[in-house]
Parts: structure tokens; C-alpha cells; sequence
């Protein structure tokens, strides 16, 4: 449903897309006519999820660099908003990039509660939008779009593959989950209960805090308290660095394991001195795959940027790699936006963390990993969950 309760009809969409310069049917938005494509790239620049905006970034240019500086021949702008991972100023910050700014494609963002209220627009304008992070479950669900894609996950994905894995465990049989209380926090949770309970485990406690929170020291006495087998918490970005180091401190890394979704220790490590060493996770990224794809990907990126891709540099690459494809298909038409949108939906990416196809609600089927922390990587262990799709409810909600 849109803010207006209308059901999305992709027929309608698509009719519309190659009737009149592909926008006929869409609220009063003029597309840029010119050669160059007007990309607005809506991250958060500032905050605890900064760094994750700046690798998406990244990735997208150098998926860009590497098509020729060029999607499909067609030169780029880009113009960037900080979306500050806050979503009472979402409405305002994607309004001024579809409406004012009139921007051919949306990238972003990282945080889920932006997300939706971005989807509620690119949504009803028809505009070609990527979401290069943000796990939100009605993306692929209630409010997905044929306009729509991802390239990350779906915050499910990653913790229900960390809840198999646990259910697999016969030793651990009791847990403690902890999460920020927010739609990515509440659906990994979700996930990893799901296939954990189903396997005979136990959630003693659920644990939340309001985002951006930090302040863990009541929680960790709670933990010591309750003696769980082990700890599942959702946390990313500078704030799970944080986390990582008070736990270690508190001395429970030797008494309680720590495991998470791969966000809890993806590109925080150098920040953690060893706090973090042998926490395990799952995530459908990690250290040391070697893929030819990944080997080549990651000298591209440590040449162009001076770092080493996470997990959020390779979702901001695929985009661009998944948009390039689109746009290869249609030769740099996007007034042709049925069959971009086709090309974009058969595409199988080669993509540094292994072959990725999208589902038909436009959400990305891919191995998960368990990796394991030793020293400054993510390693990865073994496949936790081969070719996994998303939650088979959020899918069924998907009308398009
Ligand atoms: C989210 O809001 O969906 C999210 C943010 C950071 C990491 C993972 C998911």
C-alpha cells in the first residue's frame, strides 16, 4: 500500500513506463532529458552509519569507473544529500531530489527507517531507485516495486542464517538477543528467532535500546546475570565498535560467546583492538572468499580508495554494477524503462561476494556465511545457508 492506500499494479507501471517518455500515469515529475544521468546518492555522511554511506559511495564509483566513467555511454552527475540516518527529515530530503532536483536514479540508503519513507516516494513517482544497504523487510514485501531494487539483504536473511547455525549447536541452548528497537534491529531479531526456536533453542531475554543508542553497561550486568550460552545483538557502525570493546571489558568474552548479523564486526575492526577477537557471524560477505571477481574487486578498490571493501562497499559496487547492466540493455535509454527494468531483474551479478540473482520481489538470493573474527578479518568459515531467499511471508506480500 502507498500513503494514499493504493495497491501498487506493476501492469499499470509498466503500461505507463512505454507510453509517453516512460512517465505518463506518474504524479508530476519531469525527468531530466539530457545526456548526462542525474544520480542522487542519498547516505548518511554524518552519525554513527557515516562510514557505511562513504563505502556505498565508494563501491558505486568504482562499479562507475569501471564501465568507462560512463553507464551505457551516458555521462553522470551526482548530487548528494545526507540523509544523517534520521527519518523525520526523510520525507523532505528524497522530496528534493525526485521533485527539485528531478533525478533519473535514487541509491540509498543505509538505515531502515529513511528507507521506508524514501520507497513511500521513488515509489509513487516511478522513479528508478536502488537500495544499496537498508535490510527493510517491506521492500521486498508490502511495499515493493517494479521500480525497486536491492543489492544488500533483507535484515532477515543474515539472522536467520546465524539461528540455524545456532540451533545447530547442541551446547547452546539458551540465548540473549539485543538490538537497537527499529525495523532493521526487530527483523533480524525476528529472523534468528525464527529458525532458532525451531531448532529447539531458547530467548531468555530480548534486549532493546532506541537508536542510536549506546549505553550497554546495564545490559552487560543483565547478561552476566542471566548466564545465557550465548549473546545475539544487531548493532553496526561505530556503535558496535563501542559495544565490542565493553563487552570485552566486562569480561564476558570468555564466560558468554557473542554472535551477530556480519553488521555487529563489518568494517569496525581496526577500531576495536582485538576486542572482538573470535566473535562469530553470519553474513553473505566476509574476508578471504576467493572468487577471482573478489580478488580483483578488492585490489580495484584498495588502489582507487586506500581501504579494504566491507560488506556495504560491495552493495553500493553491485549497484552500480546492476544499473550499468540495465542501461546496457536499453543503450542508455532510460526512457525505455519496461525493458531496463527487465534487464535489471535477469541479471545475474558477478559480484564480489559470489553469484547474486534477484528474487521477484527485486531482493538478492546469496550464500551466507558464518564468519569468524581473527584479527583484523572477517573470516569466513563455511556456507551457513546456500542460496538463501527471503522470509517466505514478506515475499508473499510482494504484489507486483
Ligand atoms: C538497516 O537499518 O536496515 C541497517 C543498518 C545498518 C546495518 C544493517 C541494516
Amino acid at each position: 500500500m502507498n500513503r494514499s492506500g493504493c495497491e501498487f499494479d506493476r501492469r499499470r507501471f509498466l503500461k505507463a513506463g512505454m507510453a509517453a517518455a516512460g512517465l505518463a500515469g506518474f504524479p508530476a515529475v519531469v525527468r531530466a532529458g539530457g545526456a548526462r544521468i542525474r544520480i542522487g546518492l542519498m547516505l548518511p555522511y554524518s552519525g554513527i552509519y557515516a562510514p557505511l554511506g562513504a563505502s556505498i559511495e565508494n563501491g558505486f564509483r568504482l562499479a562507475l569507473k569501471e564501465a568507462g566513467g560512463a553507464f551505457a555511454g551516458r555521462d553522470v552527475q551526482f548530487i548528494k544529500v545526507n540523509d544523517e540516518s534520521d527519518p523525520a527529515k526523510a520525507p523532505a530530503n528524497i522530496d528534493r531530489l525526485v521533485r527539485q532536483e528531478k533525478v533519473d536514479l535514487v541509491v540509498g540508503t543505509v538505515h531502515s527507517g529513511v528507507a521506508v519513507e524514501m520507497i513511500r516516494v521513488t515509489r509513487a513517482a516511478g522513479v528508478m531507485h536502488i537500495i544499496p544497504n537498508a535490510g527493510l523487510a517491506a521492500a521486498g514485501g508490502a511495499l515493493c516495486a517494479p521500480n525497486i531494487f536491492r543489492t544488500s539483504f533483507s535484515n532477515w536473511q543474515s539472522g536467520f542464517a546465524m539461528g540455524s547455525v545456532m540451533a545447530r549447536r547442541s551446547a547452546v541452548r539458551k540465548v540473549v538477543t539485543l538490538g537497537w528497537r527499529y525495523a532493521a534491529g526487530e527483523e533480524s531479531v525476528k529472523g534468528f528467532r525464527g529458525a532458532y526456536l525451531k531448532g529447539g533453542g531458547r530467548i531468555v531475554k530480548e534486549m532493546w535500546l532506541p537508536f542510536p543508542a549506546a549505553n550497554y553497561l546495564s545490559l552487560l550486568s543483565e547478561i552476566a546475570a542471566l548466564k545465557p550460552h550465548a549473546v545475539y545483538a544487531f548493532l553496526a557502525g561505530s556503535a558496535a565498535a563501542k559495544f565490542l570493546r565493553n563487552y570485552n571489558q566486562s569480561g564476558l568474552t570468555a564466560i558468554v560467546p557473542l554472535v551477530g548479523p556480519g553488521f555487529l564486526t563489518e568494517g569496525v575492526l581496526a577500531s576495536t583492538g582485538g576486542a572482538a577477537e573470535g566473535v562469530e557471524t553470519a553474513l553473505h560477505y566476509g574476508d578471504r572468499l576467493e572468487t577471482p571477481k573478489n580478488k580483483t574487486f578488492r585490489l580495484a578498490y584498495h588502489t582507487a580508495f586506500g581501504q579494504r571493501p566491507d560488506v556495504y562497499a560491495v552493495a553500493g559496487y553491485d549497484a552500480g554494477q546492476l544499473f550499468d547492466a540495465g542501461m546496457k540493455a536499453v543503450k542508455g535509454n532510460m526512457n525505455n524503462k519496461a525493458q531496463l527494468i527487465k534487464a535489471m531483474e535477469q541479471t545475474r551479478l558477478d559480484s564480489p561476494r559470489g553469484p547474486v540473482q534477484f528474487s521477484r520481489a527485486h531482493n538478492p538470493i546469496h550464500d551466507q556465511y558464518l564468519r569468524k573474527v581473527v584479527g583484523n578479518e572477517n573470516r569466513v568459515m563455511e556456507i551457513a545457508v546456500k542460496a538463501l531467499d527471503d522470509d517466505p511471508a514478506t515475499k508473499a506480500a510482494c504484489r507486483m
